[in-house]
C-alpha cells in the first residue's frame, strides 16, 4: 500500500462577472481567481484491497461518492483506465464549507494531482485541469492554482501574474447560500455593477495592490447582501479598521479584506472573532 499526501488550497474571487445563461443551464463567467494559504490536507491510501472509503474530520461533509474528492478519483481512474485496487481518502478540513472558497473543488483538484503524480504524470497540468471540469466548474482552476482569469463555465483558464504579497482576512458567517439558487436569483435581476476585468488584469501586471483592492467586484455580492444584511456589518468592520478593499467571494457567504499590514489584520480579527468563530488570516499563494 502507498500513501499519497497533497495540499488542497482555497480560492477567492477577486472579480466575478456572470455574462449570461447558456443552453446547457450553466452560466458564462469571467472571474479573476486567486489561491490563498488556507488549506485542507488530503491523504490517499492506494491499494488497500478494500472497497473505496472516504473519511473527513469535520461533520456534515459527505463521505461517499457525492464528495467531489471521491468523484475526482473516479473520474481519473475511469479516464486513465487505472484500478488502484482499493483506495481510502482522508480529508483534514480547514477550508470552511458553503463559503465560496472552493473547498470541495480544492479537495477534488488535490486528488487529481496526487493520483497523476502517483501514476508518473501521464497528464499535463492542462489536461488534468480539463479532466477536472467533469467534477465541477471550479476544479480546473484549483488544479492549476495561483492567479488566473477563468472564463466559460470556469474551465477556460489564462494564468496572470502572481498577486503582490499582502495579507487577507477572511470571515465566514454562519449562513450558507445555495449556488444554483443564487444563479437563478441573479437571472431575475439587472446587474448594476460589473467588474472591470481589464483594469484588474492591468493592476496585476503592474503589481499595484491598491488598484487590485479597489477593483474587487463580484456580481453576487449585492444579491446575497440584500438577503443577509450582516455582510454589511462584516464589511463595515473591514472598512473601519483599515482594509484597502473587501467583498464577498464566489457565491458566498465568506467575505474577505485585503490589508497591507499584519497589525491591521490582527485588529480586524479581534473585532470580528467574538461574533464570528470562522475568521482567518491568510495570504495569496
Ligand atoms: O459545476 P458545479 O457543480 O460547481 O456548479 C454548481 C451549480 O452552480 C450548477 O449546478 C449551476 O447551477 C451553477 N453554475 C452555473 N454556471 C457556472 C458554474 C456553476 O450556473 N459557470
Amino acid at each position: 500500500m502507498t500513501t499519497l499526501y497533497e495540499g488542497a488550497f482555497a480560492k477567492l474571487n477577486l472579480t466575478l462577472d456572470v455574462l449570461g445563461k447558456r443552453p446547457d443551464g450553466y452560466h458564462d463567467l469571467q472571474s479573476v481567481m486567486q489561491t490563498v494559504s488556507i488549506r485542507d490536507d488530503i491523504e490517499i491510501d492506494i491499494g488497500t484491497g478494500k472497497p473505496w472509503k472516504l473519511v473527513c474530520d469535520k461533520e456534515g461533509i459527505p463521505c461517499d461518492e457525492h464528495n467531489l474528492a471521491w468523484k475526482a478519483a473516479r473520474v481519473y481512474c475511469d479516464a486513465m483506465n487505472k484500478d488502484p485496487e482499493g483506495l481510502e481518502i482522508r480529508i483534514t478540513k480547514r477550508i470552511p464549507s458553503g463559503a465560496g472558497m472552493g473547498g470541495g473543488s480544492a479537495d477534488a483538484a488535490a486528488v487529481l494531482r496526487a493520483l497523476n503524480k502517483h501514476y508518473g504524470e501521464p497528464l499535463s497540468i492542462g489536461a488534468l485541469a480539463e479532466l477536472g471540469a467533469q467534477v465541477g466548474s471550479d476544479v480546473p482552476f484549483c488544479v492549476i492554482c495561483g492567479t488566473a482569469m477563468c472564463e466559460g463555465r470556469g474551465e477556460r483558464i489564462r494564468k496572470l501574474p502572481d498577486m503582490p504579497d499582502c495579507i487577507i482576512v477572511v470571515c465566514k458567517p454562519e449562513f450558507s447560500v445555495s449556488t444554483p439558487e443564487l444563479y437563478r436569483k441573479l437571472d431575475q435581476v439587472a446587474i448594476a455593477n460589473r467588474p472591470d476585468n481589464q483594469a484588474m488584469e492591468r493592476a496585476l501586471y503592474a503589481g499595484d495592490l491598491e488598484k487590485i483592492a479597489h477593483g474587487l467586484c463580484n456580481v453576487f455580492d449585492p444579491v446575497v447582501t440584500a438577503d443577509h444584511l450582516e455582510l454589511n456589518y462584516i464589511k463595515s468592520i473591514f472598512h473601519q479598521y483599515g482594509a484597502v478593499g473587501y467583498q464577498m467571494t464566489g457565491s458566498g457567504s465568506a467575505c474577505f479584506a485585503i490589508v497591507s499590514e499584519f497589525e491591521v489584520a490582527a485588529v480586524i480579527c479581534s473585532m470580528l472573532k467574538d461574533n464570528y468563530p470562522n475568521v482567518f488570516i491568510c495570504k495569496p499563494v
